[in-house]
């Protein structure tokens, strides 16, 4: 990626930290190589809140005012945030949101709901006035708030289409239950969830798809609809779908705009992305740590609840990605380059 526009950094950049969760999704390696750019080292959690932990703590014993965190696991992390706030530390949550603590000063994060939403409404598209569509839904790991939020996104939008017929859900028990109901709890959300997981995991995801298509029927195929919570994950379901020869077509979403995700677009064989451009997240995470070193409170525009209290947050804009505006969203933008892919139009 190149990340023309880094982020301008506080005049001491060791009063600030940054943590990651891991490097084994390309995700996180766009923030990082934002953060790098700017002059930063993000210390990364390899999936491991302990480790999480420890980080946040070297970084206290190193000096900092701000800390940058995204989660690994929400609730977990609840403990590193105390630590720093203990230590008089500000704290950023960043992309995710930690929850059920007090230690949460700020959230920077992507409008989550519209990334659902926009999964939705392209299946939506997709199907146009066509009825009994199959429908597989996939989420994100349970431990991640964001999985929610996506999810409730994309039901709010794909719940009446499952209600007039033009979706019929074939992979969760649990959603068929709950296929009525408009608006969800957060148990109840839960429930689907813990059905559709991919955990963000490829492998999680192949094995669940997989085991799915072993189980549908011939009828539960033809033209498919998916959705996917991830790149990452979209590329395995779309794999494990590519392979049955009783799918005739698939339509799946994700996001993230990873460049392996990019070619499958160019490629045809992922359908969408949601474009996160990370320069804009990690410019409003400096943005706020500035705020937060000269002892003003960032910019507001929402609130979000986090178990216990209404986080200040300030969510950016999302962009759907198809095949029709891979190079103006991601080329022109400067994003990244048209030689980073193959047969690009
Ligand atoms: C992020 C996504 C990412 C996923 C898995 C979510 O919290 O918002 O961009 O794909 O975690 O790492």
């Amino acid at each position: 990626m190149d990340a023309s526009a880094p982020p301008a950094a506080p005049a001491d950049k060791g009063l600030v930290g940054v943590v990651l969760p891991t490097k084994d999704e390309p995700r996180w390696l766009q923030d990082q190589a934002v953060f790098v750019k700017a002059g930063w080292t993000p210390l990364f959690s390899q999936g491991d809140s302990a480790k999480e932990k420890a980080n946040v703590e070297a970084l206290i014993s190193q000096g900092i005012k701000v800390l940058i965190i995204c989660p690994q696991d929400a609730t977990a992390a609840a403990a590193a945030a105390a630590a720093a706030k203990a230590a008089g530390v500000k704290v950023i949550s960043y992309d995710r949101l930690i929850r059920d603590t007090d230690a949460v000063d700020y959230y920077v994060t992507f409008d989550s709901m519209a990334v659902g939403a926009a999964w939705s409404e392209y299946l939506i598209k997709q199907a146009g006035d066509t009825k009994g569509n199959p429908l597989y839904i996939y989420t994100g790991a349970a431990t991640d708030n964001n999985a929610f939020i996506f999810f409730e996104g994309a039901w709010e939008k794909i719940q009446p289409k499952i209600a007039d017929g033009t979706f019929v859900i074939k992979n969760s028990a649990e959603a068929i239950a709950l296929q009525g109901k408009a608006t969800l709890t957060r148990d109840e959300e839960s429930k689907i969830i813990g059905q559709t997981t991919t955990n963000w995991d490829f492998n999680t995801a192949k094995s669940l798809a997989e085991a799915n298509l072993t189980k549908a029927t011939t009828a539960d195929k033809g033209t498919v609809y998916i959705l996917a919570p991830n790149d990452g994950t979209a590329r395995a379901i779309a794999d494990a779908f590519a392979a049955d020869k009783d799918v005739k077509k698939y339509f799946v979403t994700g996001q993230d705009a990873e460049k392996a995700s990019v070619q499958y677009i160019i490629d045809g064989k992922q359908s969408m992305t949601v474009f996160k451009d990370v320069r804009t997240l990690a410019a409003d995470a400096v943005a706020a740590a500035n705020a937060f070193l000269a002892g003003t409170p960032p910019e507001k525009t929402t609130t979000y609840n986090n178990g216990k209290l209404d986080v200040p947050a300030k969510p950016s804009a999302i962009v759907t990605v198809t095949k029709d505006n891979v190079k103006a969203a991601l080329i022109d933008s400067g994003y990244y380059q048209a030689g980073d892919f193959q047969n690009l139009q």
